[in-house]
């Protein structure tokens, strides 16, 4: 565990949703810490609650109850001008590239529009084309196309181009590989390893596959049923599990059982 200041702690997390007897506690209580430069997965199965635990870290979801600090701030309940600085450090990638991107709109004014919102000042730093070549695309090329009419490993690979082109801090990045072939999951999977080698960028890496999960994280969390029920360095994690929960994943799979 790097002994130095979490960059982003959460404390008491908790997310309900619905009213009386019809209650989801969807995030219940949650603690947890990323250093600078750590690759941390949160892994369970689908309705564990990791995508409403991801939203409340980026902003996107107020919470019931509980705490978020970033750098040593308070974020928890940031708006407006505030919280349009929070996501400059905190971006995102989501499963579904398509739904990320305007139908009729070309990528590379997407990126531009993402650019003018998040980094107006900053124009020299904040360059789509460069941001596109780091991930392996042709600038131009790819700038100048419609979703369509890019497949959906290079149309993920374009919307992490469009997060990292803020030069975030901190990548949350949710099943963004689930919807990839396997191939092509390998290339954005090592994209991110390269990217977090290169730009000491930490990462979220929330997924429902503890192989990869195993494959990318320094550290893996367990959330099953709104908490986290393990937590600790990714080999203890498969090797030794702790939790009843965790061994049923690995059951899941099978080409980890060593060997
Ligand atoms: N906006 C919402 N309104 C009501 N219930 C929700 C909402 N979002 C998520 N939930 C519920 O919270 C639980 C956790 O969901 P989610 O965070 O999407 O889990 P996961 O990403 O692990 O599949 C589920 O029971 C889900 O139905
Ligand atoms: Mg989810």
């Amino acid at each position: 565990m790097p002994a130095e200041e979490p960059m982003l702690r959460a404390r008491g997390l908790t997310k309900t949703f619905g009213r009386g007897r019809l209650e989801v506690c969807a995030v219940d209580a949650v603690d947890l810490a990323i250093a600078p430069g750590e690759v941390v997965a949160l892994v369970g199965q689908s309705g564990s609650g990791k995508s409403t635990l991801g939203r409340l870290l980026l902003r996107l979801l107020d919470p019931t109850a509980g705490r978020i600090e970033f750098d040593g701030r308070e974020v928890t309940g940031l708006r407006g001008a505030g919280r349009r600085r929070y996501w400059r450090a905190v971006q995102a990638v989501f499963q579904d590239p398509f739904a990320a991107f305007h139908q009729y709109r070309r990528v590379g004014a997407t990126l531009a529009a993402a650019r003018r919102l998040l980094a107006p000042a900053d124009r020299d730093v904040a360059d789509p084309g460069a941001a596109l070549a780091a991930v392996g695309l042709d600038p131009d090329r790819t700038a100048a196309k419609r979703p369509h009419e890019l497949s959906g490993g290079q149309l993920q690979r374009a919307m992490i181009a469009r997060a990292l082109m803020l030069r975030p801090r901190l990548l949350i990045a949710d099943e963004a590989t689930s919807m990839l072939d396997a191939s092509v999951r390998v290339t954005v999977l090592n994209l991110l390893a390269d990217l977090r080698r290169d730009r000491d960028l930490s990462v979220l890496f929330v997924t429902h596959d503890l192989g990869q999960a195993y494959y990318l994280a320094d550290r893996i969390l367990v959330m099953h049923r709104g908490r986290i029920v393990e937590s600790g360095p990714a080999e203890r994690v498969v090797a030794d599990p702790e939790h009843d929960y965790t061994r049923s994943l690995l059951a899941d799979v099978p080409k980890l059982h060593h060997g």
